[in-house]
């Protein structure tokens, strides 16, 4: 039989959990596991009490690369899904190494102390992947994750060449709180407070954190038009190098002027800074205090209420016409019905069901294919089936003009 190791048990490693073992005969015996067993232990109970299915929970520092591989040899692990952080990225990929194990995460390799993500160090697996037969798919969540699997389908089956991509997440959901962050608060305000960036012509161009914005008419009323701000995000690098022909790519998401004002508040203060300072003799870093202090993202599934909409927007030659066209291919998740579901807001669902989808292609042998890959270097149309099959349809609109600026 199978066996699967998801490693977090977080917003997003709940939701991954809970759709593995809706598909358990894919996935064979799941295993949860993280640092606190506790979290694993209540996750695997929920499972149990609303699928009936069986998942082993087990404690795990995966930070330490001979423990987590010798979990992983004990248990027979033959695919480990990475749903810890962004921290734990090139740790997971040795242990799978050591332990000749499958590899699958939702983002980049970040190390702790610089917020600035580059997918070098995980790249420079590629060789050690290949010699072993092993087989590394990076960024598999839906931005990055969803957002690349649209631009290698639009480039497969819409454009012969594709000229711009402008990434586009909004969130228009409502929580009712004066402020929380969606997933993890660390990695959120991390991401947000970095300059933005944007690749154009060959060149990555560089601006101040949420300096450019404009208006986005989305395609639900209940969203209807939002200010996006442009952001720097981690799939612009591996599509920019993937895409043959790509002019400009650029990543927008939508932030309340609420959010913006609390944000702002807080930098101005120093409460977003990452370097420890030493109170009472204790090390502390501003960022960690104020993500102990902000509402668990976990906490927010039964409060939010709303959509999410997600979408690539891209221009090129049709392959239809020939001519010039801008389409935008997008999914709309509903919070409440995510919440239904797997008991999780739809920022937990929207990365979690891609993760899950992604290591579907690994566990069938669709994208069992020795190395580290992106997803815009795998085969687009089974993961695009899988999207509708399991939670997140797709749609794709033909849109009169390209985003301005
Ligand atoms: N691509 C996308 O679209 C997308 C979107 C959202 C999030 N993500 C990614 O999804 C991942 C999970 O996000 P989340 O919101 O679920 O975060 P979270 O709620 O903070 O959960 C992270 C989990 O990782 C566990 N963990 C952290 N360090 C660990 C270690 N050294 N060993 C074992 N377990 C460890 C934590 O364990 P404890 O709770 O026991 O401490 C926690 O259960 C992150 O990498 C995030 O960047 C991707």
């Amino acid at each position: 039989m199978k066996k699967t190791v998801i490693i977090g048990a977080g917003g997003v490693g709940n939701v991954v959990a809970q759709k593995c073992a809706r598909d358990a005969e894919t996935f064979g015996e799941i295993w949860l596991a993280s640092r606190t067993l506790e979290k694993c232990e209540a996750i695997a109970a929920d499972i149990k009490a609303s699928t009936g299915v069986e998942i082993k929970t087990a404690q795990i520092d995966a930070d330490d690369v001979g423990a987590t591989a010798a979990f992983l040899r004990e248990v027979g692990a033959d695919y480990l899904l990475n749903i810890a952080l962004p921290y734990q990225d090139l740790t997971l990929m040795e242990a799978c190494l050591q332990a000749g194990v499958h590899y699958l995460d939702t983002a980049n390799y970040e190390s702790p102390e610089n917020p600035h993500f580059e997918y070098k160090e995980q790249w420079a697996f590629q060789d050690r992947f290949k010699e072993a037969g092993l087989t590394a798919i990076l960024g598999s969540g839906f931005d990055p994750g969803v957002t690349n699997v649209f631009c290698a389908y639009a480039l497969k089956h819409l454009f012969s060449e594709i000229r711009t991509v402008d990434i586009i997440d909004a969130n228009a959901g409502d929580h009712g709180l004066p402020f929380a962050t969606n997933f993890s608060p660390e990695i959120n305000i991390r991401e947000i407070t970095a300059p933005g960036r944007y690749w154009e012509k060959g060149e990555w161009q560089e601006i101040p954190a949420l300096s450019v914005s404009t208006d986005f008419d989305f395609p639900h009323q209940e969203i209807g038009t939002k200010k996006i701000y442009l952001l720097h995000h981690e799939e612009m690098e591996s599509l920019a190098q993937n895409l043959p022909g790509l002019e400009r790519i650029r990543f927008w998401m939508t932030f309340s002027d609420n959010y913006i004002n609390h944000l702002t508040v807080l930098e101005n203060v120093g409460m977003t800074a990452i370097e420890p300072m030493t109170i009472g003799g204790v090390e502390i870093s501003p960022l960690q205090f104020l993500q102990k202090v902000l509402p668990d993202p976990a906490s927010l599934g039964p409060l939010t209420k709303g959509k999410t909409c997600i979408g690539c927007l891209i221009t090129g030659t049709s392959k239809e016409t020939g001519k010039e066209e801008c389409k935008f291919i997008y999914n709309i998740c509903d919070h409440q019905d995510c919440f239904a579901e797997v008991k999780s807001q739809a920022i937990s669902y929207t990365a979690g069901v891609p993760a899950m989808i992604g290591a579907r292609q690994l566990v069938s042998g669709a994208w069992l294919r020795p190395g580290v890959w992106n997803l815009e270097q795998l085969d687009p149309d089974p993961f695009m089936d899988d999207l509708n099959a399991w939670g997140l349809p797709w749609h794709v609109l033909e849109v009169d003009r390209e985003l301005s600026p």
